[in-house]
């Protein structure tokens, strides 16, 4: 027997409330982790291995991918295909993994957009990497306006058919194509699960009609970047430290962290602390805290953030007087 042989920790499913998407039967860690940055061909493969078994072992069960996450693209599914064989292939039925397909991902008219071409063949790329026979939810990344919403539809609903993805969903999709989509994978025999669409303390557009919109459907809601990319944690607030994803990626400029960015994420930081809570663990409180939110969708680069993220589920309510003072402060921005 391999003496490094993976075994889940016993009380994995003991801290964890676990949340219903939307009025479908499956539950949801109110934490997810998603593997856009750092489990890519670049970053260290122990380092990787060893958040996402850290995650599992803390009751956190979906994992999020793309098929462009990497870099190089198609490599973080790369990642987590090898620690699939290596250590959660005995978990597999108690795992959530989720892939995309919409971005650019190869070169020439087929490798980007929503067409049936790109879908179905990008996700038989995906299901290669991760070693998988199935994923449980698919997503188109985006509304591609260049193509007809049927045809992106119709490939999802065939996805299902073809037992390639038990569910399917939606990500970046403004509300009337979201209302457009959902009616299209209804008529086809298809319940829409969730919705993945951007939300943050800095960031609330879903709650101008699409969040009401997703409670209607009765699907779910799974945000992404509830952090804002770090900015909403502790870790800007004395410059930008070298291994952080301001100074690594160029998804997140250094140029916008600005002195009036950071003086309101010093005033939020004392709202939290006054709470007993980090930043990082406030920001997610501020995001679960509304019953339509299905999960919370974070990044990590250390085992140390996911135990400070979920930390976040211990206080999962404001005072009407806390609220408006964060709405005080975040108006400034
Ligand atoms: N559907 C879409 O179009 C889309 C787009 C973007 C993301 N996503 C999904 O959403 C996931 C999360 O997005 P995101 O990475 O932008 O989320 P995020 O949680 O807002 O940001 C994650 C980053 O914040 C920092 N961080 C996390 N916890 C921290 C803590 N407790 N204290 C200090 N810093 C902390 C880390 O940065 P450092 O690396 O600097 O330490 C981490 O990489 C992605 O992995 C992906 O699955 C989807």
């Amino acid at each position: 027997m391999k003496e490094d042989l993976y075994r889940a920790s016993t009380d994995r499913y003991n801290n964890i409330k676990y949340n219903k998407t939307g009025k479908s039967g499956l539950y949801l860690p109110p934490v997810s982790l998603g593997l856009w940055h750092n489990f890519g061909g670049i970053d260290i493969y122990e380092n990787s291995r060893k958040l996402l078994i850290h995650a599992f072992n803390k009751g956190i069960t979906h994992f999020d991918l793309a098929n462009n996450y990497g870099p190089p693209e198609g490599s973080a599914e790369e990642t987590f295909g090898r620690v699939l064989m290596a250590d959660f292939k005995p978990y597999r039925d108690e795992m959530i993994i989720s892939t995309k397909a919409g971005y650019l991902m190869w070169p020439g008219p087929y490798g980007d957009g929503g067409s049936r071409k790109y879908l179905i063949s990008s996700l038989d790329q995906s299901l290669k990497r991760m070693h998988l026979e199935y994923v449980d939810i698919f997503y188109s990344h985006r509304h591609d306006v260049n193509t007809p919403i049927e045809e992106t539809t119709s490939a999802l609903i065939d996805i299902v058919r073809q037992g390639k993805a038990l569910y399917v969903g939606l990500s970046n999709y403004a509300e009337d194509a979201t209302d457009k989509a959902v009616d299209l994978l209804t008529r086809g025999g298809v319940k829409c699960l969730i919705h993945q669409p951007r939300y943050s303390l800095f960031d609330r557009w879903i709650e101008d009609g699409l969040l009401d919109k997703l409670e209607d459907e009765g699907m779910g809601c799974i945000v992404y970047s509830p952090l804002s990319q770090g900015l909403l944690t502790d870790k800007y607030l004395s410059g930008i430290p070298v291994n952080s994803r301001a100074a690594r990626a160029h998804f997140l400029k250094p140029e916008s962290i600005t002195p009036e960015k950071l003086q309101i994420i010093k005033q939020l930081n004392e709202v939290a602390g006054r709470r007993g809570q980090t930043l990082a663990q406030m920001s997610l409180a501020w995001v679960l805290k509304d019953p339509r939110i299905t999960s919370v969708l974070v990044g990590a680069s250390s085992t140390l953030q996911i135990d400070d993220n979920l930390k976040c589920l211990e206080n999962l309510t404001f005072s009407r007087e806390e609220l408006k003072e964060i709405e005080e402060i975040i108006s400034k921005k």
